[in-house]
């Protein structure tokens, strides 16, 4: 087999391409925050769309988010990869024992916040981005104003994000203990970069949701 193969194969190597993709995939989130913070101006999500349509007009923006959802489905793939690979680690070590004396509670809540995680991004692509890169809408800041006018939206995100905050903050406490960057001379580095993307990144998303819900009705009802 060749030597990549190989390597991305084993069990190291399976978790340095979890903690690579994961890496690469918040470094998205924060290209994403910066965009939509544009919602936020008093301008009837004129600066948005401009954006928008950028994004979705420029061609190496679009093979970047052709690159982006390949990351995306490497990321959830290799992460079941894992998981088959540890449950049956532990099946064949353990047999005796039961599950939940095996099985951390972090790894589970991980398992599960994954779980979650993915499908927020189901609804959240469905919502979002079927409108802007399949249909070809260009009023997507309408649709955004719009959509945080339903309550039930807004808990939801508000939900999730506490969901992606606890899956980021997990993911890079592993991914630093993986890659070896976990040393005591960059520790306090280490957790600034860390609290920098499983708290301030999600708490910006919240603060855009609320915000919109509170000030952006009369955007919704000027538009209609
Ligand atoms: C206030 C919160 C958010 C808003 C208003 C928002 C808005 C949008 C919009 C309008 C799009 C579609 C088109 C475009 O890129 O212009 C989009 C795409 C996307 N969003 Fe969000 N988003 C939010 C939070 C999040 C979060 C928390 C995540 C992940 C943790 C996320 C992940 C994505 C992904 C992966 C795409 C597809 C990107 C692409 O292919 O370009 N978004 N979002």
């Amino acid at each position: 087999m060749n030597p990549f193969f190989k390597f991305i194969n084993s069990s190291v190597g399976k978790k340095i391409l979890m903690s690579l993709t994961g890496m690469l995939l918040s470094i998205f989130l924060v290209e994403h925050l910066a965009g939509n913070l544009l919602l936020l101006k008093n301008d009837s999500g004129e600066a948005f769309n401009a954006y928008a349509k950028f994004m979705g007009g420029n061609p190496i923006v679009r093979t970047m988010e052709i690159g982006l959802l390949g990351i995306i489905l490497l990321h959830i793939f290799n992460g079941i990869r894992l998981w088959l690979e540890n449950r049956g680690a532990r099946d064949k070590k353990y047999d005796s024992y039961q599950l939940s004396e095996n099985t951390t509670l972090q790894s589970r809540m991980m398992k599960l916040s994954a779980a979650l995680f993915l499908w927020f991004l189901i609804v959240h692509m469905r919502t979002f981005w079927f409108h802007a890169r399949i249909l070809g809408e260009h009023d997507i800041a309408s649709l955004v104003y719009s959509t945080f006018q339903q309550l039930w939206y807004v808990v939801f995100y508000l939900g999730s994000l506490v969901v992606v905050g606890f899956h980021l903050r997990h993911g890079f406490q592993s991914a630093f203990q993986t890659l070896g960057l976990r040393t005591k001379k960059y520790q306090s580095l280490i957790d600034f970069i860390a609290v920098l993307f499983w708290f301030v990144i999600p708490a910006g998303f919240a603060f855009i949701t609320i915000f919109i819900y509170l000030y952006k009705g009369n955007a919704v009802a000027l538009a209609q």
